[in-house]
């Protein structure tokens, strides 16, 4: 996806979501979009329904989902990071997978590395975050 409309997804998106009271991350790797989502739990079923019809995207899925007590990206309505396959397998602890699809599939079938993965990816939020270009 060209920056330009990643861009447009990335603003829309923070201004809306902070109508909504919703924060999270955008991970885009090598193509695909992982995106943590934090919010009520009525209005974050709403918008993960709008955004799964979105056809700027395909085959949406949900891969982990979880009460919290606090929010892990309350700073930011949706921070943006864009790791190398590889770097996002290392955060998951996965030394010798290097592609996307399967790092994710471990992470579906072993959901207690997500803290972990989470924390790693709030620590690569850029301070200057995605600017139009
Ligand atoms: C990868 C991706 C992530 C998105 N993330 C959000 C988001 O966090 N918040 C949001 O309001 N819309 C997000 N959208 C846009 C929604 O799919 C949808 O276009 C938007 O909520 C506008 O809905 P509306 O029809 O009610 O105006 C995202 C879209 C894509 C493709």
């Amino acid at each position: 996806m060209p920056k330009s409309k990643l861009y447009k997804i990335l603003v829309d998106s923070r201004v809306s979501n902070k109508l909504a009271d919703v924060t999270g991350l955008l991970v885009y790797v090598d193509g695909t979009f992982l995106q943590v989502l934090e919010g009520e739990q009525e209005v974050v079923s709403a918008l993960l329904e709008k955004i799964s019809k979105d056809p700027r995207h395909t085959d949406v899925k949900v891969v982990y989902k979880t009460g919290v007590e606090r929010r892990t990206f309350n700073a930011w309505q949706m921070a943006y990071v864009s790791p190398s396959p590889k770097e996002l397998a290392t955060w998951a602890g996965l030394s010798d997978t290097t592609t996307i699809d399967s790092t994710l599939k471990t992470l579906e079938s072993e959901p207690t590395r997500f803290p972990s993965v989470l924390s790693k990816l709030l620590l690569a939020i850029p301070e200057k975050d995605l600017e139009p270009q």
